[in-house]
């Protein structure tokens, strides 16, 4: 009688399908020894990759400015199927991976050809609402990694610990302009007299997919969005926010730091967290 063992996790290493316990990285890649590599963090709804494109965009883009060599959209697309067919979860978090490869433990690179490393790991549901704190550590918008997404996330791991630590699920940083930037792995949007506030690129944050995507239903839907700096205790004050980013699509906030927010889901929060629900129904690569 066949039995429903469930078969081991896999990945995609440089193109080669490989169970996740067998899979071998160089102990000199550049990613591993000092974080030079270029990510993308993807999610499946059952088994269709949600916005490819742009997010294959933003891959090259990070890559091409660390000057590392980018893949092929259709090349990755494909590696990024098999994983995620491979490992059959209900929804999965997809992450791709470039690093700059087997190099010699300094920090030059040797030249060597880039790694490409593919996972698909179960995906949760995010929660409705939650907490979120502030950090006195600053993005700075002037950094030469501003607007790439980097391996290089360090600053990013000790605040989301100090976040996990005051019982919240983000933290959010200012900018050296003391003007609000972006979460840890989230963009954040204030919610004011029916309008929408959120940080511009200039100010440093990530040019999230998803920010960019709601900003386009807000404006279908006839909200207005401002794009202009914000002084970073706009968010202490705020009277309803919502954070947004790929694995929590729009997600209310109800807390910051000690302080309870007015309106936690709001009309302006729902409305555009059923305009996202919709577009992800009728279009999986917006
Ligand atoms: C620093 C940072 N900001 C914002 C985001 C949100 O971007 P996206 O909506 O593309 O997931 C992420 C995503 O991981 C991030 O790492």
């Amino acid at each position: 009688m066949a039995t429903d063992t469930p078969s081991p996790p896999v990945l995609c290493l440089n193109g080669d399908l490989v169970p996740e316990a067998e899979a071998t990285l160089s102990p000199f890649d550049h990613g591993v020894t000092v974080g030079d590599g270029v990510f993308e963090t993807l999610r499946t709804f059952g088994p269709q990759i949600f916005a490819w494109s742009r997010h294959h965009d933003r891959l090259s883009h990070s890559a091409t400015v660390m000057g590392l060599m980018p893949v092929g959209s259709d090349v990755l697309r494909g590696w990024a199927e098999r994983v995620v067919q491979a490992n059959k979860h209900p929804h999965s978090r997809v992450r791709v991976t470039l690093t700059g490869g087997p190099s010699a433990p300094s920090t030059a690179r040797s030249g060597s050809a880039v790694t490409v490393l593919i996972t698909a790991t179960p995906l949760q549901p995010p929660l409705a609402e939650t907490k979120v704190i502030t950090v006195p550590w600053t993005r700075n918008e002037r950094s030469a990694l501003a607007g790439l997404k980097t391996t290089s996330y360090g600053e990013n791991v000790r605040a989301l610990t100090r976040a996990h630590e005051h019982g919240a699920t983000e933290a959010l940083f200012a900018n050296t302009n003391d003007q609000l930037c972006e979460g840890t792995g989230t963009n954040i949007f204030l919610v004011r007299d029916s309008a929408l506030y959120t940080p511009p690129l200039t100010s440093g944050c990530l040019a999230g997919v998803t920010r960019a995507l709601v900003i386009e239903l807000a404006e279908q839907e006839g909200i207005q969005v401002h794009q202009d700096p914000l002084r970073f205790t706009a968010l202490e004050e705020a009277e309803e926010a919502f954070l947004t980013s790929t694995t929590r699509s729009v997600q209310g906030i109800r807390q910051v730091n000690e302080r309870l927010l007015p309106t936690c889901n709001g009309e302006i929060t729902r409305t555009l967290s059923a305009a996202f629900a919709r577009l992800v129904e009728h279009d999986l690569d917006p």
